[in-house]
Formats: C-alpha cells, sequence, structure tokens
C-alpha cells in the first residue's frame, strides 16, 4: 500500500471493539472518568497520588511555572516503601512480586514481596557501606534479573538515582552515560544469556571505566559463573557484600521531587539526554496507569511487561507501576525464540498470565512465525493485551486480537515516551471502543492536541504534530545537567506546549492514530535511535569522509536504518575492499552504540545529495531506501548525484539478491 492510501485506510476504518459487558462491569475504569478528569485534573491526579502511602502529604497538587512543573510540592514518600515495604504490612507478603523467568529453560525463581523486602533491606545497607549517600548517582548495567529490579529499588529507598544502561549498549555507551550523570558506583554482572550462550557485561564495564578514577566501585552479580577479570581494590561480589547485610533498614522519606532516576534517550543530536523523573509525580502516573491501563486486580492478575528493564517501559511497567500496586509480574530474561519460537506461549499458559504488554515489532514477528505456535498452548488465561513503542499497523493489531487474545481481550495500544514517564494517549478497558491501529484519546487528565505548521488545531480528518498541553505528574523535569536544552527541545516549537517529536492524525471521530516521528529520530524494533548519532559513529571511522543515515520501512521492525557513506580519498575502492569496508563499518557502529544501532545496509557511494547551501537532503535518501519514485530534486545543487546513488541501491540490492 502507498503511505497516501494507508492513510486513507486509517481515516475509512469502521471496525469497532466495544468492552463486553461483563468487563466493563468489573473494570477499574468506570464511566464519568474521563469527565471527572477534564473538569479538575488536579484534582483527579491528586486522587490518584492519595492510592500511595505518604509519610508527609503535599501542601499543594501542583507548581506550574512553565516549562518546569513540581508536582505534590511539600509531599515526602519513600518509592521503595510504597513498592514494597506497604504490601507485606498489609498482610500480602506472600503475594508473588516476580515470576522470575531466566533464559535457560528451568532455572526460575519465585520473589515474594515479604523476600523482596528482605532483598532490597539488604542492598541498601550494603549500597551505604560502599559509600553511596543520598543524591550520589548509580550506574546499572544488568542482564534481566531479579537482582536489577532489587538494585534499583535500594536506590530509590536511598535516594541515590539511579541510571540503567540497557545491556545491549557498548562500552562506549555506558561510558558516556556514566561520566554525563557523574556516577562513581556501577552495578552489573558478570555476563547474562542471550539465544543460548552466556554473554559478557563486565568486561565492557572494565573498558568503560578505564581511566575514569571516579569510579571506584563496581558491585557484580554472579549470573554466569564466566572467568571475567577482577580489580581487588574496585570489585565487590554481590553475594559477598549483599548477602551478609542485615535486612532490615529503616528509609527516610523523600521529598516529592527528589531525582528518581536519568534514563538516556536519543534525541536528534548525537548526544543522548538525561531524562530525569522524580519521586511522588511519577510513581502516581505509573501507578495510576498501570491500574487503569491494564485494569490490574493485584489478587488475580499475573501481569507481564515483555520489554527490558534497561528502557522506559521496564522501569515503569515492570519495576514502579506493578510494584506500586501490589501486581505479581512475570520477569523473563531471554529473547522471544529462546528454547524454541513457542517459549512467551509456554511461559503464559504454565504461569497462567492474564495481561500481556509488549510491542508491535514483536507481534510482526510472531505472525511471520505462524499462528499455529500460540495456537498450540492454552493461553485463556490472557484477558487484556498492551501495545508500546511504535504504531501497531491494523494487521498486526487484528492478528494480536485473534490469536493471541482468543477475539476475547481487550486491546490497548499506548502511546507515551521516556520523557511522559508513563501511559499517556491509550484507550480505557472497560470503556473504549477500540480501533485496530488508533491508540484513541488522552488517559483521563491528559492533555493532547494536534497541530498544523501554524499551530493551529487541525480538524478532523487533519494530520500534524502532536503536543501535550497540560502539565502531568510523571513529565520528565529536565535533561540532566542541561536546563536550557529541555526548553529548546521539547517547548520551543510551539509556544507553552510540551512537542513530542510524533505526527498524528485525527480521524472523523476525533480518535488519535500515531504517525511516527516527524524528526530525525528513527524507531527500530521499538527503540530510539537518532539518525545523527549513528552519523556521528560513521564518520568516526578513520576511512569514512561523510555519512547519511536514514531510517527506512522495514516490515518486522518498524525501520530499519540505511546508511550512505563516502569514503575518503585515499581509501582503496574495488568491489572486495568495499564489502570487507561495509562490514567492517556495522561492526563499528556497533562498537560505538550497540547492536542494536547497527546499519541494516551501508551503500558506499562517491558523493551524497546535497543543496546548494550544503545540507543533506535525507528526504530524497530515504525515497532511495524505500524505493520510492525521487521527490522534488530541484534544490539539489547536483541532481545527478541521487539518480546515480539511486542506481547503485538497485545493483547492490539486485546482487545480495
Ligand atoms: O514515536 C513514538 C514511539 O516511540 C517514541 C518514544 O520512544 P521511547 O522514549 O523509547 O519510549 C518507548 C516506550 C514508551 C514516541 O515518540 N511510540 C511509543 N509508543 C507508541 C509510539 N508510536 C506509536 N504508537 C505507540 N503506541
Amino acid at each position: 500500500m502507498t503511505e497516501q492510501a494507508e492513510l486513507s485506510a486509517l481515516l475509512t476504518e469502521t471496525r469497532r471493539f466495544p468492552p463486553p459487558a461483563a468487563f466493563a462491569a468489573q473494570a477499574n475504569a468506570q464511566p464519568g472518568i474521563y469527565e471527572r478528569a477534564h473538569e479538575d485534573p488536579r484534582a483527579f491526579w491528586a486522587e490518584q497520588a492519595a492510592r500511595l502511602t505518604w509519610a508527609k502529604p503535599w501542601d499543594q497538587v501542583l507548581d506550574w511555572q512553565p516549562p518546569f512543573a513540581k508536582w505534590f510540592v511539600g509531599g515526602r514518600l519513600n518509592v521503595a516503601v510504597n513498592c514494597v515495604d506497604r504490601h507485606v504490612e498489609a498482610g500480602n507478603g506472600e503475594r508473588v512480586a516476580y515470576h522470575w523467568i531466566g533464559e535457560p529453560e528451568g532455572d526460575t525463581r519465585d520473589i515474594t514481596y515479604a523476600q523482596l523486602k528482605a532483598m532490597v533491606g539488604q542492598a541498601t545497607n550494603a549500597l551505604i557501606e560502599l559509600g553511596v549517600r543520598k543524591g550520589d548517582r548509580v550506574a546499572i548495567y544488568m542482564p534481566m534479573i531479579p537482582e536489577t529490579v532489587v538494585a534499583m529499588l535500594a536506590c530509590a529507598r536511598l535516594g541515590a538515582p539511579h541510571t540503567v544502561v540497557f545491556g545491549g549498549f557498548s562500552a562506549d555507551a555506558l561510558r558516556s552515560r556514566i561520566i554525563d550523570c557523574d556516577a562513581h558506583i556501577v552495578i552489573t554482572a558478570d555476563g547474562g544469556y542471550r539465544r543460548g550462550t552466556a554473554t559478557a557485561l563486565k568486561p565492557a564495564v572494565d573498558a568503560a571505566i578505564a581511566n575514569l578514577p571516579e569510579v571506584q566501585t563496581v558491585l557484580v552479580v554472579r549470573r554466569t559463573g564466566q572467568d571475567i577479570a577482577w580489580d581487588e581494590a574496585r570489585d565487590h561480589w554481590w553475594h559477598e557484600v549483599v548477602e551478609r547485610q542485615s535486612e532490615d533498614h529503616t528509609a527516610e522519606a523523600h521529598d516529592s521531587e527528589h531525582p528518581l532516576y536519568v534514563m538516556y534517550t536519543s534525541g536528534t543530536t548525537a548526544k543522548p539526554k538525561g531524562i530525569l523523573h522524580t519521586t511522588g509525580g511519577y510513581l502516581t502516573h505509573v501507578s495510576a496507569t498501570h491500574q487503569l491501563v491494564f485494569d490490574l486486580k493485584p489478587e488475580q492478575d499475573v501481569f507481564w511487561t515483555a520489554a527490558d528493564i534497561g528502557w522506559v517501559t521496564g522501569h515503569s511497567y515492570i519495576v514502579y507501576g506493578p510494584l506500586a500496586n501490589g501486581a505479581t509480574s512475570v520477569l523473563y530474561e531471554g529473547t522471544p525464540d529462546a528454547g524454541g519460537r513457542d517459549r512467551w506461549w509456554r511461559i503464559i499458559s504454565e504461569l497462567k498470565v492474564s495481561i500481556l504488554y509488549t510491542a508491535p515489532t514483536t507481534i510482526r514477528t510472531f505472525m511471520k512465525w505462524g499462528e499455529d505456535l500460540p495456537a498450540g498452548h492454552d493461553l485463556s488465561s490472557l484477558r487484556l493485551l498492551g501495545s508500546v513503542g511504535e504504531p501497531i499497523n491494523p494487521e498486526a493489531w487484528m492478528w494480536y486480537r485473534k490469536h493471541i487474545g482468543g477475539d476475547r481481550c481487550q486491546i490497548v495500544d499506548t502511546w507515551w515516551q521516556t520523557e511522559t514517564g508513563g501511559i499517556m494517549i491509550t484507550p480505557l478497558p472497560g470503556i473504549t471502543a477500540t480501533k485496530p491501529g488508533s491508540a484513541m484519546t488522552p488517559f483521563p487528565g491528559v492533555g493532547a492536541e494536534v497541530l498544523d505548521n501554524e499551530g493551529k488545531p487541525v480538524d478532523n480528518g487533519g494530520a500534524g504534530f502532536l503536543v501535550l498541553t497540560e502539565p502531568w505528574p510523571g513529565m520528565l523535569r529536565g535533561i540532566w545537567g542541561d536546563p536550557e536544552r529541555y526548553r529548546q527541545t521539547y517547548w520551543s516549537r510551539f509556544d507553552g506546549l510540551y512537542f513530542a517529536g510524533d505526527g498524528a492524525k485525527r480521524d472523523a471521530d476525533g480518535d488519535l492514530w500515531l504517525l511516527g516521528r516527524v524528526d530525525d529520530v528513527m524507531n527500530i524494533s521499538g527503540h530510539r535511535i537518532s539518525t545523527t548519532e549513528v552519523e556521528s559513529a560513521l564518520v568516526s571511522h578513520p576511512a569514512v569522509a561523510e555519512a547519511a543515515v536514514v531510517g527506512a520501512n522495514d516490515a518486522i521492525t518498524g525501520q530499519g536504518i540505511v546508511a550512505f557513506v563516502t569514503v575518503k580519498g585515499s581509501v582503496a575502492q574495488d568491489a572486495d575492499s568495499g564489502v570487507a569496508l561495509i562490514a567492517e563499518l556495522r561492526e563499528h557502529v556497533a562498537t560505538q552504540i550497540g547492536k542494536i544501532a547497527r546499519p541494516r545496509q551501508i551503500l558506499l557511494t562517491p558523493d551524497l545529495p546535497k543543496t546548494r547551501s550544503g545540507k543533506i537532503m535525507r528526504r530524497l535518501l530515504r525515497d532511495v531506501a524505500e524505493h520510492r519514485e525521487l521527490g522534488d530534486v530541484t534544490t539539489l545543487a547536483d541532481p545527478t548525484v541521487v539518480n546515480m546513488i539511486d542506481e547503485k541501491m538497485r545493483t547492490a540490492e539486485d546482487e545480495e539478491a
């Protein structure tokens, strides 16, 4: 389908899936919630905040000095107490907090809230012994194991903001994050498991902090037992330091605006931004959305966010939201095909998972693998399915509903970002009649609008830029160390409004359809990667003169990275050395950023299409990468360049085929 045809199909979508009456009757979200929140958003959020346990109530719900917000001003609470201790005190200590499933078959652990409390107490005492104090930043570079959650909660308990770096990022990427937030301690593991083999994490930490004397402490969980280098003065085993500590730790209540964590995410520049989240507002937002969007019933549900803790989805909906609500969650270490392509369906039927939350790219992969795999398992425990991270195409939505949800489950397509902290645009199960492919409407208390170039709201049927019009409790409080960049990045495109970087469309009913990024950010399998970041990684290779990177449509991963590279004059350019160089460049990007940023395709070309003022025309390169008719080339300094690249691309692909 052409893009135009796809867009008009969106607008003529006539399928509706109203919630079944039985679901609606028991749903956490009841009619009137939108109206109530609309009338008085602050009162709505205050009502949500009151579901948490505060050591000192707030004096003021919101202090809004655009674009700087303070939520629940004057209130004090401890996130770890809210996520763990209070459930034990309420008599739910025996409830399972996590069914942890390691990647190797049979490697599982159930961790109750009482056990989690003990583990967090010990880890907190260990951090204190290692010299960590309130306000210090702690870097966490871990596989998907219970200790990762414990480490985060111990930081939260102490008031030492964590920065979790996804285990798939390279040593270089880890290093730049450690330096940016000035962390003096790193918590890691010897390694993790990926597709049946042990991968190494500790060596990446060693490389990341080489010649970085500020990092004086590395705390290492033994996960795989592989041999690793050891620095007696700096490195400590978790099982030696943590497990001998007392389980008791008296938590201090922190200010509602105390920093909880920094999560790095890619923007339109080469340097990732440290997105800062704080305590009271963030926990309110993730707890409220988790309870209402997923209809969470803590006594009955088994909730599974199939994402990595190293991304915001994991922070908000594996760790903080579910724990704040006393949920039982699945924590799965592996990939969807580890131990067989039906691994997920086995997990769901064995643990009776009732709510599943994942990304469209994974759903499309399952579609490719075929419906027989899920059909061979009892998935009748599922009652609600969620989607996040990228636009979900109607075909994938329908497949998810039919083949995973048995035509019975509600589907919630949830739009949000690292910056928003929690879900912002979503159906509410039990209330919303959903449409395949639409995230539908803003969550109660959230204000969203679609604006045209001049900043005017588009009419129904129109497309434009997605903005958020009201402050919300989970909103980022800034970019670590760079307040001016915060204002510039998010609040300058439309005066006084938060610009998300996404395009969106309103359909004839006014419901929202997300159309993807409108800036230089790509979305690869639901992971945000900036074109500039990949370009600077490429240009840092000695053979490269210039590089232009675009995200091209990809049937499975949403977008794929395609790079156009010109090499320096001195570099030999016969066919063989070209192939070798391309392989080297792909690896170079993996080392600079991480495997997730490795380009799908690299084309070596003698020149790049530029305007007369020297600006690279990425729009045309995207046309080339997506095999479209080339758009307007009249502004190019030399229009023959792009035709030559187009020709070269076709030849390269013919050869590959
Ligand atoms: O483009 C949007 C896309 O993912 C971006 C945010 O990426 P990140 O900060 O990594 O957070 C991902 C998980 C929350 C957004 O700007 N995005 C996220 N959810 C959706 C989406 N695009 C369309 N539909 C969604 N449901």
